[in-house]
């Protein structure tokens, strides 16, 4: 299995990266949003096709890349039964989630939320916010319970070997890995302490709630979009003689613009997805935009963005090229430009 750990600093935050080296089908396990261009670049160097996201809950403190995802390669997306409702597959326990010969099982491990699970695979489990590297989760905001907490530590978590490597989702002091034993013997919060104990330490802590919760909490129910994001789509068709009225953006890689396989159309721009914040900066606001890529998946995630940018007449080819190239409109390939 290869397996990398991943880390934004910003939010102290581990994405973990499984893939099965014969199939080359990769799992990232608690993406988050800013580092979606730097996972894809991993997955790329490493030749790994991402087939499943997972979630351990609906995080509080940072905005997961999950949707945006989704949207530009395809996989598919895994929460928790009790979390985000738009993943595409909701695990309980006993589901097994399955790249090639990877198989991740889900355990409930409520407590920092009600929706929280933790994935495990092979000698390791991924505990996002239940049990971290000699802490636990805080359990005063969103829907936390301290002695549900206690209860998932000490009977379903540390009931795994001892020597289990856990990979929490978060570490603010440095710390890498840890395992069962040594949390058993060593968490500052739990070890030690009874079931009544732990519950008066944990409600009294404290501490600030995560400064992003009330911008984190309803994007990661959408899987990442804010709330007020919707995406307007229209068919090829539709977009016709509109095109040259408005901007229009092919969002693809040049080699995919300029290929002879689907072409491009005629007032098309080039602006690849991960220059298009750069470039709108140039932009009106308020002018339409249309976006286009190869299948519609870009796009979107490309509309996303721009209406998050203040953008306020966006919309996405549905179907990209391929529905445009279907649908016989007029496009320009490198032959035609060479004659
Ligand atoms: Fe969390």
């Amino acid at each position: 299995m290869i397996f990398r750990q991943l880390f934004d600093a910003e939010s102290s935050t581990y994405t973990n990266l499984l893939a099965d080296e014969a199939t080359r089908g990769a799992a990232l396990i608690d993406p988050v949003r800013e580092q979606v261009t730097r996972d894809l670049a991993v997955l790329r160097e490493l030749s790994l096709k991402l087939v499943y996201v997972l979630d351990t809950h609906v995080h509080a403190d940072h905005i997961t890349a999950a949707g945006v995802l989704r949207a530009q390669t395809g996989a598919r997306t895994v929460a928790g039964k009790k979390g985000a409702s738009c993943a595409d597959v909701q695990v309980g326990l006993g589901d097994v989630v399955r790249v090639g010969s990877i198989a991740i099982s889900v355990l409930e491990t409520p407590g920092h939320t009600d929706d929280s699970v933790s994935y495990r695979v092979d000698g390791h489990v991924f505990t996002g916010d239940a049990l971290m590297m000699r802490a636990a989760g805080l359990t005063d905001f969103q829907n936390g319970n301290a002695g549900q907490l206690y209860d998932t530590i000490t009977r379903v978590l540390f009931a795994l070997p001892d020597e289990t490597q856990v990979h929490p989702a978060h570490d603010y002091k440095g710390l890498t890995v840890t395992t069962i034993g040594e949390e058993k013997r060593w968490n500052a919060r739990v070890a030690g302490r009874n079931r009544e104990e732990f519950i008066e330490l944990m409600n009294g802590l404290n501490l600030p709630k995560p400064k992003k919760i009330d911008i984190a909490v309803p994007a990661n129910l959408l899987c990442g979009f804010p709330a007020d994001v919707v995406v307007r789509e229209i068919g090829p068709e539709a977009l016709g003689s509109r095109q040259a009225a408005a901007r229009l953006i092919d969002v693809r890689e040049r080699a995919e613009f300029e290929g002879d396989d689907l072409g491009h159309l005629e007032a098309a721009e080039l602006v690849p997805l991960a220059t298009l914040k750069a470039a709108s900066v140039q932009w009106n606001r308020d002018e339409p935009i249309y976006l286009v890529c190869k299948s519609g998946r870009r796009s979107a995630t490309a509309a996303a963005e721009l209406l998050e940018l203040g953008f306020t007449n966006v919309v996405s080819v549905q179907g990209g090229m391929e529905a445009v190239n279907k649908a016989g409109m007029p496009v320009v390939r490198r032959e035609q430009r060479s004659s």
